[in-house]
């Protein structure tokens, strides 16, 4: 028998995951395939997987029906880590005569010499790496030709993209952006949804304020190493700035810690929150709007929303702050004006002379480094072909450049 081997978190299954699964038994004619969920992962370090009993009975809710879809508990239920190795050692062991067929994220093959045995592994089972939304075809090219050369039998399967995942399924449920199931239903099974409801597995955020220490556990989840340090270090300006001119310290703080909280979400998660559409609303028709791809733009508002509902801020002058700190506003308050300019001198940005001007600036007067900002970012921005200027940063300009003037 030819059987597929699916194994994943299943975190919660969607249905994608069916789908893809269904594709791939009737496109290599396959016997069966076999759905096994990990237990603890050794590769998932960060988040909790939920219990291996919700998962699998998710699987089963999501596989009614299906014939030839079966779920191994192999792994699920084992207190060692799981390791590809040892389940296919043991499937084989109990059935001799099948041939396994190892279906993978294509971006996995890149990291595929690195698993346990890899030379053993790769013996056991034909490979079928599924393309992932978002992963560059050079890099999985470069990998799969490592990989066959050590001997693996790849093959890349050539499946539709999906636009969802298991982590814009819990972020949707633990912001409180699922109130029924037609919001999911394209998604999730109903069924897998009414069990997600009724265990309430992924549990909404209780609706309050978290303290600052909080927010960092938090932010470590939804962002990279990198933006994580550059939200401390946008932080820590804010805080030195605020305290320089005598602002709000505390709501600095805050909104420095989370002014990027939204920069990393996938498109179904925008959806999710309400932000829609690549280009600054603020933009006049017929005018280029700020745009690289979208994010730029949008990555404020949406962190606004979700500074709201994720970490309980209501604080009007910090959701401000955060939804216009890429590309300034006239009129924004002192703590706006400070997360703008500190976003663009906390210390990790280095020291190239753009960034040292505007510090200079900050010790003369909040106006003046923001339109020392303002003037590099619309330069900046007519130069490149590929980061198109938002109209809010000159009328940003335009507005410091006359405050200054009032004040003189
Ligand atoms: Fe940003
Ligand atoms: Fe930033």
């Amino acid at each position: 028998m030819n059987v597929g081997i699916f194994g994943g978190t299943f975190d919660p299954v969607h249905k994608a995951h069916v789908e893809i699964a269904q594709l791939i038994k009737d496109q290599y004619n396959l016997d069966k395939i076999l759905f096994i969920p990990t237990g603890n992962p050794p590769h998932k370090v960060g988040r909790r997987v939920t219990l291996a009993s919700h998962r699998v009975n998710m699987l089963r809710l999501a596989l009614q029906g299906k014939e030839n879809f079966d779920i191994s508990c192999i792994e699920a239920y084992s207190d060692e880590p799981s390791y590809s190795v040892k389940t296919l050692s043991i499937l084989r062991k109990n059935n001799p005569d099948d041939n396994y067929y190892f279906i993978i994220g294509a971006d996995s093959l890149v990291y595929l010499p690195d698993w346990k045995d890899y030379l053993t592994l790769i013996t056991m089972c034909t490979f079928i790496a599924v393309m992932r939304p978002g992963f560059s075809k050079e890099i999985c090219k470069a990998a799969y030709d490592k990989v066959t050369k050590d001997g693996a039998t790849v093959i890349m399967g050539d499946f539709p993209e999906y636009d969802i995942s298991s982590t814009d399924i819990r972020f949707a449920f633990e912001n409180n952006l699922i109130i029924d199931n037609s919001q999911i239903s394209r998604y999730v099974d109903p069924q897998v949804y009414e069990y997600i409801k009724a265990n309430n597995l992924y549990k909404s955020k209780e609706k309050r304020r978290m303290t600052i220490d909080e927010m960092m556990e938090d932010l470590k989840l939804l962002l990279s190493k990198d933006r994580y340090v550059h939200s401390l270090g946008v932080m820590n300006e804010a805080v030195r700035i605020a305290r320089l001119y005598g602002a709000d310290v505390e709501k600095c703080r805050c909104a420095g810690l989370l002014h990027d909280c939204a920069k990393q979400l996938s498109s179904a998660q925008y959806k999710w929150l309400g932000i829609t559409g690549s280009v600054d609303p603020n933009g006049v028709a017929g005018t280029r709007d700020y745009d690289d791809g979208g994010k730029a733009a949008r990555h404020g508002r949406a962190g606004a929303v979700l500074a709201s509902l994720r970490y309980g801020i209501d604080d009007p002058e910090i959701l401000e702050a955060i939804a216009v700190h890429t590309t300034g506003k006239p009129e924004m308050s002192v703590v706006a004006q400070i997360i703008f300019i500190a976003d663009y001198t906390e210390i990790n940005r280095g020291d190239d002379k753009c960034y040292q001007k505007v510090r200079e600036k900050i010790n003369v007067s909040l106006m003046e480094a923001i339109i020392e900002e303002c003037d590099y970012t619309i330069k900046h921005n007519l130069k490149r072909k590929d980061r198109l200027l938002s109209l809010d940063t000159i009328k940003t300009r335009n507005w410091a450049l006359s405050e200054l003037l009032k004040n003189n």
